[in-house]
């Protein structure tokens, strides 16, 4: 069996052209131990793999959706000659986390190569690599050229958990487009909200910005709103774990309140997301089923409600912007 190589490229730049040997792993980078630490996972068994995606080691759609799909090679090696556990891995990785459809389609679309035998499936997990990674670069022009139009020069922006090249392979989608910003010069500064209760603002989207000098400071998440009404934001932009075909948006809890407030304020809200995030089986956000993380996150002193994702109506959303089409919501588009 070939090298399941696979890291984030925001540790290995070389990592979209990973090679290929025998040695049947998957690596990543555990978001887990970050800013404090860049530590690489090595991943060779699928029960380790669950585990990483519900510990958010690896977490962000597009990125589930490439773990899950590099999942299902390594559950063809680990279950060679046992159709009934590899089904049963196949599943149990599919449903690892229910939110982000990105997972369950990577791991579909590599189990739907399992009759052609494993290197079949590990073809198929690189494409799907590849083609998010194809994906984030061409939101991220896509992207840029909208905010520009949208906010004119040097607009500043606010975004919301952690949507860089940790959460896809390589770029990021709405941070992807905060890079190509900067790049261009065409950025003020960003506002990160810190994203509880696993703050990947504060940690992860902190830690991107940082690597790529771009200005930024972090907020607690209670005060987007009120820097937008303040008139320290002039547009939103963050990511989206799966898009229904009404146009709701399904991502992580927090981003209601900013678009919310970027509605009261007058800015641009924008959503960036591969196509590969587009679920267009689902008709609304009413029909998604929103991970509930337990409360051991939020607190050990109470009881709580933790649920990880939230879903924005689409008629707050002024525009969706995929690898492939910008979606102007704000004028009647539909997913
Ligand atoms: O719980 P997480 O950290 O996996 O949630 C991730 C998000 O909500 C991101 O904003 C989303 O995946 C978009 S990034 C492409």
């Amino acid at each position: 069996m070939r090298t399941i190589d696979w890291v984030t490229a925001a540790a290995r730049p070389d990592a979209a052209s990973a090679g290929a040997d025998d040695a049947g792993w998957i690596e990543l980078i555990d978001q887990t131990a970050l800013p404090g630490e860049l530590r690489v996972l090595r991943i060779a068994t699928v029960a380790e793999l669950i585990a990483a995606i519900r510990s958010l080691a690896v977490r962000g759609a597009p990125a589930l959706g490439v773990a899950g799909a590099f999942g299902v090679a390594l559950a063809a090696r680990q279950f060679a000659g046992d159709p009934a556990g590899l089904a049963a891995a196949v599943h149990e990785i599919e449903t690892a986390r229910p939110t982000a459809v990105n997972l369950a389609r990577g791991v579909r679309r590599a189990a739907a190569l399992l009759p052609g035998g494993s290197s079949a499936v590990l073809r198929e997990a690189y494409a799907v690599r590849d083609e998010e990674v194809a994906s984030s670069e061409a939101m991220a022009v896509r992207g840029a050229d909208l905010v520009s139009e949208l906010c004119g020069t040097r607009p500043r922006l606010l975004t919301h958990c952690n949507t860089g090249g940790l959460c896809t392979v390589t770029t990021g989608t709405a941070l992807g487009v905060v890079g190509e910003l900067h790049r261009r010069g065409a950025l003020a500064g960003v506002i990160a909200s810190e994203t509880r209760p696993l703050m990947q603002g504060a940690r992860l989207t902190a830690w991107e910005l940082a690597r790529w000098g771009v200005d930024f400071r972090v907020a607690v998440d209670s005060a987007g709103p009120f820097l937008m009404a303040r008139g320290d934001v002039d547009a939103v932009i963050l990511g989206a774990d799966r898009i229904c075909a009404n146009g709701d948006v399904i991502n992580k809890i927090g981003t209601y309140a900013h678009a919310l407030g970027a509605r009261r304020a007058g800015l641009p809200f924008i959503v960036v997301a591969p196509e590969s995030t587009v679920d267009s089986d689902t008709p609304g956000g009413a029909a998604v089923e929103i991970e509930d993380r337990g409360a051991a996150e939020v607190t050990t002193l109470s009881d709580a409600v933790n649920p990880a994702f939230d879903v924005t109506p689409y008629d707050l959303v002024t525009a969706i912007v995929t690898d492939r089409r910008l979606i102007r919501l704000d004028r009647g588009d539909k997913p």
